[in-house]
């Protein structure tokens, strides 16, 4: 991938790697609609600057292994995944998340399936699950565009403080959508703030 740009422009903001996995989206027999949910969701939630790093590749574990590699080592502090979570027999993104992560945060794909399955009761076949590769917080999200917000939504409170954990951007979000929980002693002032 074409990712060299990444690490050398600080007025990006926040690299966020999108990983759509999809046989069809990325033989172009439909159009991607799951990286454009990603993004509509990060658009309205995030108030400090990011940009995004998109690609659309098959149900490959190899593929799928080596985009989140690639894009954690181009910078991305935040690699979100739609798609190929379920049961059917090319559904294989958890295992090549699962691989390509040297910690797993299960308790991500239990908060997303336990906010999901009060949508809809087929929430329980996502094996999504969340992990960190490198200086990335990795998390895989269903392929359904509508399960993008419900499960984002369960997760990113969590998900600022554990992008500065890993050595990522300070991220800051819009109360009105999510409150990014951090512990009193890691919350930074707002440079905004006039006092
Ligand atoms: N979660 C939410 N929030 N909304 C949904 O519509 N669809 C479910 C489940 N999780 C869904 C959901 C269905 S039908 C499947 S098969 C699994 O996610 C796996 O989807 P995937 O293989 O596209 O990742």
């Amino acid at each position: 991938m074409g990712l060299s740009t990444a690490e050398s422009d600080p007025d990006r903001g926040a690299l966020i790697g999108l990983i759509t996995v999809s046989d069809r989206a990325s033989r172009g027999d439909y159009e991607d609609r799951g990286g454009p949910a990603i993004r509509e969701y990060l658009d309205q939630v995030l108030t400090s600057p990011w940009t995004a790093e998109a690609v659309v590749i098959p149900d490959e574990q190899p593929d799928i292994e080596s985009a989140i590699k690639d894009l954690a080592g181009s910078g991305c502090c935040l690699i979100l995944t739609t798609g190929g979570t379920g049961p059917a027999a090319r559904d294989v993104t958890p295992e090549a998340t699962e691989a390509a992560c040297t910690k797993i945060l299960a308790g991500f794909g239990e908060a997303m399936r336990t906010a999901s399955l009060r949508a809809v009761p087929t929430a329980i076949l996502s094996r999504q699950t969340a992990g960190i590769c490198g200086g990335a917080l990795v998390i895989n999200l269903p392929g359904q565009p509508k399960a993008i917000a419900e499960c984002l939504d369960a997760v990113m409170a969590a998900v600022p403080y554990c992008v500065d954990l890993v050595g990522g951007p300070y991220i800051t979000t819009d109360p009105n959508f999510v409150e990014a929980f951090r512990p009193r002693s890691a919350i930074r002032p707002n440079p905004d703030d006039t006092q």
